[in-house]
């Protein structure tokens, strides 16, 4: 399978396929890929005739004292997996070949930006946005695929794709999970022996809170309570945030009568990790 580092080789070969009639997907990744993103290449190689996936650590979605220089990278294992989970082309461009140095135009969505992550890391989903919006113009998918443990940033590039005609759908894919529950991320490879115990806190935590909820729980404040109270026994972790939030307006909100987001963001020594879930109340 190719590699395409610019923007040019990628656009001539999406248009060859496009000529020839292909429906094509798009799956954007900052590349280490997991079972996750395979998951989201394969389900795109079901819906569509040809895949690409986009390999790139965007440097301006991370903040200053970010992970940008240590995250890993680690291309010839990247090719073996999207060759077996039936992508058709890499783009893997170096930054100076998708943003110019004089560049003055970024993409950003307010509001659904204001909580959860955006507001924890500001400055991260202009710099999504912006490299979204690029990889859309550059590959003109038809479809592309997210992952749904991201869920602030699925709904923000949903919104930005609603609110700027762009012509592609968005599909939302689930949190895949390693055995005991941890949700895959490339950043778990940052994990201790005993940091990557300590992560079980994250899916145990919302855990614990899907049971409440399942007793008819309608207090936001008393499910973010038992989550507190479960990811502080817990000694390497240390809490980012917790919050319970409209589905659809990513609003907080204090009584669950609708579908909420439940997220959490939590330190496990000094990896930022995040797990989520939807609940839907009967
Ligand atoms: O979810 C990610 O890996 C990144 O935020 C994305 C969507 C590839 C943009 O850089």
């Amino acid at each position: 399978m190719n590699i395409a580092k610019t923007i040019e080789e990628v656009r001539s070969q999406v248009n060859s396929w496009k000529k020839e009639g292909y429906s094509i997907a798009l799956v954007p990744t900052m590349g280490y890929l997991h079972e996750g993103h395979v998951s989201l290449i394969k389900r795109a190689a079901n819906e569509n005739q040809k895949v690409v996936v986009s390999i790139f650590v965007n440097p301006i979605q991370f903040g200053p004292s970010e992970d940008l220089a240590s995250y890993p990278r680690d291309l010839d294992r990247d090719k073996i997996l999207c060759e077996g989970a039936g992508a058709n082309l890499i783009f893997a461009p170096e930054a100076s070949e998708m943003y110019y140095v004089d560049a003055q135009t970024n993409v950003s969505v307010n509001g659904l930006t204001n909580g959860l992550c955006g507001a924890k890391r500001p400055g991260h989903f202009n710099g999504v946005c912006t490299v979204v919006s690029k990889l859309f113009n550059i590959v003109c998918a038809d479809k592309a695929y997210f992952g749904e443990k991201d869920a602030q940033q699925l709904a923000v590039i949903k919104r930005m794709v609603r609110d700027l005609n762009f012509p592609i759908e968005i599909i939302g894919c689930p949190i895949v999970r390693e055995a005991d529950g941890l949700a895959k991320s490339s950043r778990n490879n940052y994990l201790s022996t005993d940091e990557r115990t300590a992560a079980l806190i994250l899916n145990k935590s919302l855990n614990s809170a899907k049971e409440l909820l399942l007793t008819h729980e309608k207090s936001a404040e008393n499910l973010t309570e038992t989550i507190k109270k479960q990811i502080q026994s817990e000694v390497l972790a240390k809490i980012d945030y917790i919050e319970v939030v409209d589905a659809l307006s990513l609003t907080a909100i204090d009584l669950i009568d609708k579908p909420v987001l439940v997220a959490i963001a939590v330190y496990i020594g000094k990896t930022r990790l995040i797990d989520n879930f939807i609940w839907q109340s009967k």
